[in-house]
């Protein structure tokens, strides 16, 4: 057995080596080898079970003598220079699994006869040719390749001809590309029984007729291409059944009618939706505003039109958002002001009319594209409107102002002829500010006078009846008794000191719950109670949970009984994601995914900054957690982070018995060092845990790791290793999958993963550092936190 994987060998393997008549495993993986493999290589060898040489220089044909090694079974020559045909003949290798010969040149003509003598390689699992030079048609064989087979790629060849059939025979096939081929005819009904598929990659062909119907049979379908091909035909509202579909490439067909709003239902549509270039028509239907977790969208180029429904401010992941060539018109709806992770918007060539809103210059944009339209009114000069070649709003003639390099006239100018109707408008804005000022004004007097009072009254009187929570106000312990089965151990999901909790359904409308039912023999429950109803009945985010009531009552033998009523988050907390080991006996998350990739990841730690900063900077009244840590992070049905248990929040300024108290502090390795030594609650505090926590949704470790003693704790250990041993300490899950290494043909995901582990280490770091003066703050932690979503988000489309 010889490896001398992942090296910088360079010249040329030695003739003596082949000499080594009895070589199981060669490997030289990665590597700057050079020379031709001999031709003879296969007499020579002939006990190989293992070739990998992928990543090097090698030139030259591959040695039909390969077809004397019976027992091989992978032999793996990606990315090198060979040429020629591929002229081995499998019919002895019963052992074969792995063929991986992508990006090399390889081709001559009627390149794929080759699989014929596939058809008794009964453990083939993978077979790759992509990116070649192959050239024939997709030989009828493929369809008596072993039903075992889960991956093929021809793709970026010049494969020609039609699907051939039998293709359905191969059931558990979990990734098929073709894309960046010739293909013609259609897409065959058969690929229905490819009930495994995961990503099917069929674009960039030229497949035509209908949208294929079968699509909607490939449950498990994770991402689908079938872009640039002449399908017709309405998009099927079976699409909906592809429940785990993440990205969906349509573009460049010649698809028409609506849009099925079963798209929009897809949940876990993160990555991208591409339906432009196409014929589709209708209005956008306000379900779009269900797409709370898609990063990128491009509707460009299609007949859309109506207004741009309001909705779509819902969409809060968004960061690309492409709607050009329409005809969408009124105005840019204020809800967009929503999206505040927005880098690239495209609304050119519709027929939007109104004035460009000011919310525009608030946004992170990197380009804006507005041309053509029917856009008035001033043009901003801040934000993205001060570089004059990020933006582009030609085409619109009524715009006035905005930087001189624009050559439009001065507002002014215009604005005198309708002068009248000016005046009236900005007094009625007057008038308005004025009310919204007297309002608010009003609700913060009301706000203190409440909390004052609350303030001076003993707390168990505390809760509950004045709570501004109502849609199930009612809720009394026989009610909770029967919605959790008599407290039954079968809906429990969770339980702490303080309390146990419950999943359930409410009676009157069948809504799933969440009950937090608090064990009020342990002297700090109550408190907690009383703490959460305050924080959350005042606060609302969608990073934060939802509360929908309280319970305060008495049980069926007087004794107090207190409980909380929460939204019900499906996927559980982040800690059982990142420590999935621990929580095997409650699996309820067969329903989702169970790789936390590094983009969901970054999502999560967006999420939970932007509730951290709604908390300490946007609430009227600062409220500091106190107790962030993995198993407070809930995550919803789209995997949106949700901050939960407030038990122990604190509200700023603290009161003089809060700060000195000692009372209980956080958890042990997620609170900040300076608790320890009784200094008092600070937001700084909460940064800290944050950091804490980033650190180690990057490594896997607890702060309370075993591995962390005699001065060594989680910042320290990732500081020491950054940034050259990044990966040796990033948790493993993280990294690519095999199957992901192949594709990353050079090596670009790779690098993109290292930077962005890199990225959110630093930040990690810097929320964590010893002094709490040195930690960062919350804005830039966002800034930063988007910008590394912008490294990791892959648009391999
Ligand atoms: C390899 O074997 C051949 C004959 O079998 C012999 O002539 C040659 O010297 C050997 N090479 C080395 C480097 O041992
Ligand atoms: C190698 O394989 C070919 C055909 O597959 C066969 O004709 C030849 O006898 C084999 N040679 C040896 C040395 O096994
Ligand atoms: C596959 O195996 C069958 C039965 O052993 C044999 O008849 C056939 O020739 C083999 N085909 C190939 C291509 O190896
Ligand atoms: C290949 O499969 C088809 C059915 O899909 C069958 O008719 C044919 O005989 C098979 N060929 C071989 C060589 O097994
Ligand atoms: C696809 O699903 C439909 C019903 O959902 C079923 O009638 C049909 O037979 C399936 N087709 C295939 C090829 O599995
Ligand atoms: C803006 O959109 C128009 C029309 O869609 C297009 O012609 C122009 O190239 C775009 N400008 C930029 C900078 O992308
Ligand atoms: C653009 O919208 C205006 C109303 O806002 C309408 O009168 C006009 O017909 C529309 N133009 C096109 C080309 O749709």
């Amino acid at each position: 057995m010889i490896g001398f994987g992942i090296n910088q060998l360079q010249g040329m393997i030695p003739p003596s080596l082949y000499n080594l008549t009895s070589l199981i495993v060669l490997s030289f993986s990665d590597n700057n080898i050079s020379g031709d493999l001999p031709k003879d290589i296969g007499l020579k060898l002939p006990n190989l079970e293992i070739f990998q040489i992928p990543g090097n220089k090698f030139t030259g044909t591959i040695p039909f003598s390969f077809s004397n090694c019976s027992n091989l079974a992978e032999l793996s020559l990606g990315e090198n220079s060979v040429i020629g045909k591929i002229s081995i003949n499998f019919s002895q290798m019963s052992n074969m699994r792995v063929l991986m010969l992508f990006g090399n040149n390889l081709g001559s003509s009627d390149d794929l006869r080759f699989i014929d003598s596939m058809i008794n390689c009964s453990k083939l699992e993978t077979l790759i040719v992509g990116s070649n030079k192959l050239r024939g048609v997709l030989p009828i064989s493929i369809g008596n390749l072993t039903s075992q087979i889960t991956l093929l790629s021809f793709e970026n060849n010049f494969i020609y001809g039609t699907f051939p059939s039998g293709i359905g025979n191969l059931v558990m096939l979990e990734q098929f590309f073709l894309r960046l081929n010739q293909l013609t005819g259609r897409i065959p009904s058969e690929l229905g029984n490819l009930q495994n598929l995961k990503r099917l990659y069929l674009g960039y062909n030229k497949f035509t007729g209908n949208f294929p119907y079968i699509i909607g049979n490939l449950s498990l379908l994770d991402s689908l291409s079938l872009s640039y091909n002449r399908l017709e035909g309405q998009i099927p509202q079976s699409i909906g059944n592809c429940r785990r579909l993440a990205s969906l490439y349509l573009s460049g067909n010649k698809l028409t009618g609506p849009i099925p709003k079963e798209i929009f239902q897809l949940s876990f549509l993160t990555t991208d939706l591409n339906l432009s270039h196409n014929h589709l028509v209708g209005p956008l239907p306000q379900e779009i505003g269900k797409l709370k977790s898609l990063a990128s969208l491009d509707l460009s180029q299609n007949r859309i039109f109506g207004p741009i429904p309001n909705a779509i401010g819902s969409c809060t992941s968004l960061e690309y958002l492409d709607m050009n060539t329409n005809s969408f018109q009124g105005p840019i709806p204020p809800t967009m002001s929503a999206l505040r992770g927005i880098r690239d918007l495209d609304l050119s060539s519709n027929n939007l009319s109104g004035q460009i809103p000011r919310f525009l210059e608030q946004l992170n944009l990197s380009s804006l594209n507005l041309s053509f339209n029917n856009l008035e009114g001033e043009v901003p000069m801040s934000g993205i409107f001060k570089n004059a070649s990020a933006f582009s709003i030609i085409g619109n003639s009524r715009l006035c102002g905005g930087l001189p390099e624009l050559g439009l006239p001065k507002c002014a100018m215009l604005e005198r002829s309708k002068e009248g109707s000016h005046v009236s408008r900005v007094i009625v804005g007057i008038i308005l500010v004025c009310s919204i000022l007297v309002i608010a004004i009003l609700f913060s007097l009301l706000f203190c006078w409440k909390r004052r009072k609350t303030q001076t009254l003993p707390t168990q009187t505390l809760p509950t009846q004045s709570s501004s929570i109502q849609s199930f106000s009612r809720v009394t312990y026989g009610s909770i008794l029967k919605a959790t089965n008599g407290f039954s151990e079968q809906n429990l999901i969770g339980s702490g000191n303080f309390s146990k909790v419950y999943k359930s359904i409410l009676e009157p409308d069948g809504a799933i719950i969440a009950i937090k039912v608090l064990n009020l023999e342990n002297q700090g429950a109550l408190k907690s109670f009383v703490v959460e109803c305050e924080a959350l009945k005042n606060i609302r985010h969608r990073n934060l949970v939802k509360i929908i009531t309280s319970c305060s009552s008495v049980d069926f033998q007087g004794n107090d009984f207190k409980a909380l009523i929460y939204e019900f988050m499906p996927n559980g907390n982040l800690e059982k994601w990142l420590h999935p080991s621990l929580s095997q006996e409650t699996e309820k998350q067969e329903d989702a995914p169970q790789r936390l990739s590094l983009h969901k990841r970054v999502t999560i730690a967006t999420n939970v900054a932007h509730a951290i900063h709604y908390l300490h900077q946007e609430c009227e009244v600062p409220i500091l957690h106190c107790d962030l840590k993995p198993s407070n992070i809930l995550l919803d049905s789209a995997m949106v982070a949700h901050i939960g248990d407030f038990g122990l929040a604190k509200f700023l300024p603290l009161k003089p018995h809060q700060s000195s108290s000692i009372g209980i502090r956080g958890t042990t390795g997620y609170a900040a060092p300076e608790y320890g030594v009784g200094n008092e609650m600070t937001k700084e505090g909460d940064i800290y845990s944050f950091g804490i926590l980033l650190l180690e949704m990057i490594t896997g470790r607890r702060p309370t790791d075993s591995i962390f003693h005699e001065g060594l704790n989680l910042h320290g250990f990732v500081k020491m290793a950054l940034p050259d041993r990044v990966m040796e300490i990033t948790e493993p899950t993280l990294l690519l999958t095999h199957e992901e290494l192949i594709e990353d043909k050079n090596g670009r995901n790779l690098k993109r993963l290292e930077e962005g582990v890199i990225s959110l280490a630093r930040i990690g770091l810097a929320c964590s550092m010893e002094s709490p003066r040195q930690r960062m703050n919350t804005s830039n932690m966002i800034h930063e936190l988007h910008r590394i979503n912008e490294i990791v988000h892959s648009k391999k489309g």
